[in-house]
């Protein structure tokens, strides 16, 4: 049987990644192998784009192109083989992440990521997407606190703002796969709700 394919979205600063270790446990305690990844990244070429990506300042259509440049990749050599074989893949951020940042972000034409989206991807989709929300405040200020921060992380209030908008919106228009988990809470109480999600798999 085909594997699900499970997807971590969120602004920068939305703490979404700090979940990856309990989902793995929980997909695992399931009897399944499961793959965890990433975008951009997830394979070796796709890692050499992200560090592009992350670091050098480049026209919103190249960003958005490489973004699908390394996505193809992954899909190629990661995320379609585990599938196939039945294993789950847990990405850290998918295509959703194109439209919130590159589209609602940068304002690139939803029109352009549709084709990309197609090209790139088939009917490849997430059955699940989890949606890491909190309020841009809160977002801006867990990114002063953080590390060395790279070229989205340095982006303004008013950035976070489009790409927070555009993450509802996405979710608001598939509400079938999206859940939007309210990531401002207690780490714990954030965690229960995550796991009740994973527990209707
Ligand atoms: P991360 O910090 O969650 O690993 O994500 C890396 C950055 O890449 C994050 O700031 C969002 C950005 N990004 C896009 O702009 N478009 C995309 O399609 C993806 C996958 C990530």
């Amino acid at each position: 049987m085909r594997g699900k394919f499970i997807t971590l979205e969120g602004m920068d600063g939305a703490g979404k990644s700090t979940h990856i270790p309990d989902i793995i446990k929980l997909i695992e305690s399931k009897g399944v192998e499961v793959i965890s990844t990433r975008e951009p990244g997830g394979t070796v070429l796709g890692e050499q784009l992200r560090a592009l990506l992350l670091n050098e300042a480049m026209h919103p259509e190249t960003e958005t192109l490489l973004m699908f440049a390394a996505r193809r990749e992954h899909i190629a050599n990661v995320i379609e083989p585990a599938l196939a074989r039945g294993a789950w893949v847990l990405s850290d951020r998918f295509t959703d992440a194109t439209y919130a940042y590159q589209s609602g972000g940068r304002g690139v034409s939803a029109e352009k990521v549709i084709s990309l989206e197609a090209w790139v991807q088939g009917n490849l989709q997430p059955d699940l997407t989890l949606l890491f929300d909190v309020p841009v405040e809160v977002s801006v200020a867990r990114l002063a606190s953080a590390r060395t921060p790279d070229k989205f992380e340095r982006e303004s209030a008013e950035f976070f703002t489009l790409i927070r908008n555009a993450y509802l919106d996405r979710a608001n228009k598939h509400p079938n796969r999206f859940r939007v988990v309210n990531s401002n809470q207690a780490l714990s109480d954030v965690k229960i709700e995550v796991k009740n999600i994973i527990s209707t798999l």
